[in-house]
């Protein structure tokens, strides 16, 4: 994480990725903004996938082995869960505390589902759980957070999602669509500054992680929609000019300077459908809301 988080900060234009957001404060925080009103994303994601569970199960079948890459709160998949009646649930999250609680949760909601709580960093490869391989697979990817990896990158993970779920597995992931900017803007800055406070909880994970003083207080949140680009941008801006000590090395920030944290990208259908073709799937069903602001879509591994 330090040589990371220090070649992030030694770039022209500095940033950190946003995978360190995801301690156990950043995890809280974040389930803190899926019920923010303006942020819709989990709410329709949630809709959508309730108001289809019929259909999904009628794709994707019971007693396949369910793997959630970046499971959180483990709160969609219950939808996954009931609708599919899968034989084994492999919740995947690089944040162990929270992983180890929602697992446990699952567990005593669903005694008779087999659960293997897997620590991972799910955009490297892991070892699925010995006892699933023998299954049939369904990959879950909900809360459009495919969005947060670069169009290339989102296509090399789809790949190895795929050579995961094997030929005729399910993946069912969740993307944000393109729209207006107002909206947008209102779902990446929130009056409560609860995303604010999940911004600069990245500062403080690096504190206490790598060892460093960034002054919490010196920075502020900033979120901008790159039309052309596609994507929320999301940075950290320092109030003056400073210098921080990151794991013994000083780095200096101007006044103004942005540290990038997050892209958050928005796909038009064919846009996505695109990459899912290109990285080993085919598009079986995109599912969205009667505003078309989420897809959930079926993708079948070929
Ligand atoms: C996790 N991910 C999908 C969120 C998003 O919308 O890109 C992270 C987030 N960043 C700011 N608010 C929420």
């Amino acid at each position: 994480m330090a040589a990371e988080v220090l070649h992030g900060l030694s770039l022209p234009a500095k940033s950190i990725p946003p995978k360190y957001f995801y301690d156990a404060e950043g995890s809280r925080l974040f389930d803190v903004i899926t019920k923010l009103p303006g942020y819709y994303l989990t709410r329709i994601e949630t809709a959508i996938l309730r108001d289809n569970r019929d259909l999904i199960a009628g794709r994707v079948g019971t007693g396949a082995c369910l793997v959630e890459y970046g499971s959180g709160s483990s709160v969609k998949s219950r939808l996954l869960i009931e609708a599919c009646r899968p034989a084994a649930y492999v919740p995947v999250d690089i944040s162990r505390d929270h992983l180890e609680q929602s697992a446990q949760a699952v567990f005593d909601g669903y005694p008779e589902l087999a659960v293997y709580p897997t620590c991972a960093d799910y955009t490297t490869p892991f070892e699925l759980p010995s006892p699933a391989a023998t299954l049939p697979r369904l990959a879950f990817f909900p809360g459009s957070s495919i969005g947060n990896f670069e169009p290339a990158a989102a296509g090399a993970f789809l790949r190895g999602v795929a050579q995961v779920v094997d030929a005729g597995g399910w993946l069912v992931v969740g993307v944000d669509a393109k729209k207006d900017r107002d909206v947008l803007d209102r779902a990446y800055t929130d009056a409560a500054g609860i995303t604010e406070q999940f911004n600069k909880n990245l500062l403080a994970n690096i504190n206490a992680a790598v060892g460093a003083d960034f002054d919490l207080g010196g920075f502020r949140h900033l979120a901008v929609y790159n039309e052309l680009a596609g994507r929320i941008e999301m940075y950290l801006v320092s109030q003056r000019d400073e210098r921080v000590t990151v794991a013994g090395t000083e780095i200096d920030f101007a006044k103004g300077e942005r540290l990038h944290t997050e892209n958050s990208y928005k796909y038009a259908p064919d846009e996505f459908v695109a990459i899912a073709e290109q990285s080993g799937f085919e598009c079986v069903d995109i599912l969205t809301d009667e505003l078309a602001y989420f897809m959930v879509l079926l993708l079948r591994a070929r």
